[in-house]
């Protein structure tokens, strides 16, 4: 007998709890943070980001002990069921392992390929961003939209740099300048999923970076369109999964266009 599908009510809470509780784990065991699996090039796999995973789909499995996991720390990748769930446990790792406020939790679930619910939750700053297909995106329970502007000269605009910088710094370099002549302020937070979340909210005009990941902005990308803003995804040739994204309220998404087809920084 085929099983009922979960309500967007039952969704929308598991991510939120899952994206809290792997939230304030890692916000609790802090003190760890000098722990590590692996240092990178641009980054590191702390103790931390596999534990909170572990946090996170403890919750989840807890509910829903047949849907598949994908998250940065690892996946269930043998699983058929049509419900994923995304989940980048510490978005922004090295802010976070530099004692820096900027990062947080981020799950969601898609259906069929389509993103139905997600939250965010930054521990420090004590901001959950939540949103479902069926529920309008808040900040801490509140209704939240994008910003006005209609200019890219008025606009604070948030950005990064891929991992893969070293390889096309010069490029990666040139495509900033740009950016940042175009906008009022150009910024880089660290964390992807709580800068589109910034986005949402209307803190941010927009969020412009190439080389992020399906869990750095699945959640934060379904609020951040249910609030009103603009998203775009496109897969770079890596095919390891890395994507461009662009992120804009609307009044200035189309004068951005440009920026995200060229590619900034890096692709
Ligand atoms: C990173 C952050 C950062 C972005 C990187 C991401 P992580 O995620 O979102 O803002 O520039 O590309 O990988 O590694 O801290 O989970
Ligand atoms: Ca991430």
């Amino acid at each position: 007998m085929a099983m009922a599908s979960p309500s967007n009510q039952a969704l929308l809470e598991t991510a939120t709890r899952a994206a809290r509780e792997a939230g304030l784990h890692a916000l609790r065991e802090a003190h760890r943070a000098n722990e590590y699996h692996a240092l990178l090039p641009h980054d590191l796999k702390l103790v931390l980001d596999k534990e909170s995973q572990d946090v996170a789909e403890t919750h989840i499995l807890s509910r829903f002990p047949a849907h598949a996991i994908c998250g940065e720390e690892g996946s269930t990748l043998s699983s058929t069921s049509p419900w994923e769930w995304i989940i980048d446990p510490i978005d922004g790792t090295v802010n976070f392992a530099h004692g820096s406020s900027y990062w947080c939790s981020s799950v969601a679930v898609r259906h069929q390929g389509e993103i139905v619910a997600g939250a965010v939750y930054a521990p420090v700053l004590d901001q959950l961003y939540t949103a479902s297909r069926e529920h309008p995106s808040c900040l801490n329970d509140r209704p939240i939209q994008p910003s006005s502007v209609q200019k890219i000269e008025q606009a604070m605009v948030y950005t990064g740099m891929s991992k893969q910088v070293h390889m096309e710094p010069r490029t990666a370099v040139d495509r900033l300048t740009h950016l940042s002549n175009a906008a009022q302020k150009i910024r880089m937070n660290g964390s992807a999923a709580l800068d589109i979340c910034q986005v949402a909210c209307g803190v941010a005009d927009a969020y412009l970076e190439s080389g992020i990941y399906l869990w750095d902005y699945a959640a934060a990308g379904l609020i951040a369109e249910q609030a009103g803003a603009i998203l775009h995804t496109r897969p770079l040739p890596h095919a390891d999964g890395a994507t461009a994204v662009l992120c804009s309220t609307p009044g200035i998404a189309e004068t951005l266009l440009p920026f995200y087809n060229q590619g900034i920084p890096d692709d």
